[in-house]
């Protein structure tokens, strides 16, 4: 299968924070906020794949900073590295200020997404092609995250890990 660039799956999305979106601090709810990441990553890994692709899993996620009501939401996806029919997104995720001009970070993020196929079976995807300094460095980490995901999800037996293992084997 022919490989398409980490570039062409870069997907970028906007948000305003409106009451509806808070909790009672007045700060942008996480889950409201992971449910926009999902919608992004989604569209990135649908970009790339040029087919429905579905959540099968998210790495953990620490908020740095709260957004606050009245805030806009940068959001920003882009796959780093396609497997056989998996695909890891890269998500980074800034408020704004647009009153006071300034920005600020809010989190970093993992999301898998699977391709399906018309009859919801995973199907292979296109390879990446990193290009830029950033896209190489995550496409060359994505290996391990694949593997310490896989280990936390039962999928994979510790001892295959082989990247995981060359970490502690220098
Ligand atoms: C994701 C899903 C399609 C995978 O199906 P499956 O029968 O486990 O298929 P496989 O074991 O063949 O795995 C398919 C791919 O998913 C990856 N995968 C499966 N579980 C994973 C997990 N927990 N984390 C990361 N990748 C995972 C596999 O590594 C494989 O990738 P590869 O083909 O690139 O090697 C299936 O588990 C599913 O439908 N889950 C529910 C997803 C969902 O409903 N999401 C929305 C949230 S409600």
């Amino acid at each position: 299968m022919q490989g398409r660039t980490a570039g062409n799956s870069f997907t970028v999305m906007n948000e305003l924070v409106l009451p509806n979106d808070t909790n009672s601090f007045g700060n942008l709810m996480g889950g409201r906020l992971m449910y926009w990441m999902d919608i992004a990553a989604a569209l990135a890994a649908m970009k790339h794949s040029n087919t429905p692709s579905m959540t099968a899993s998210v790495d953990n996620i620490s908020f740095k900073n709260p957004i606050k009501l009245g805030n806009i939401v940068h959001i920003e996806a882009k796959v780093t590295r396609s497997f056989n029919t998996s695909m890891e997104i890269h998500l980074k995720v800034w408020g704004e200020d647009s009153v006071h001009q300034y920005q600020y970070e809010s989190n970093e993020a993992y999301f898998t997404f699977v391709a399906l196929d018309p009859n919801g079976k995973p199907r292979p995807v296109p390879p990446i092609i990193p290009e830029t300094e950033e896209e190489i460095k995550l496409y060359e980490g994505a290996l391990r995250r694949r593997q310490l995901r896989l280990i936390l999800a039962g999928k994979m037996k510790p001892d295959d890990a082989n990247e995981l293992k060359a970490l502690f084997n220098k």
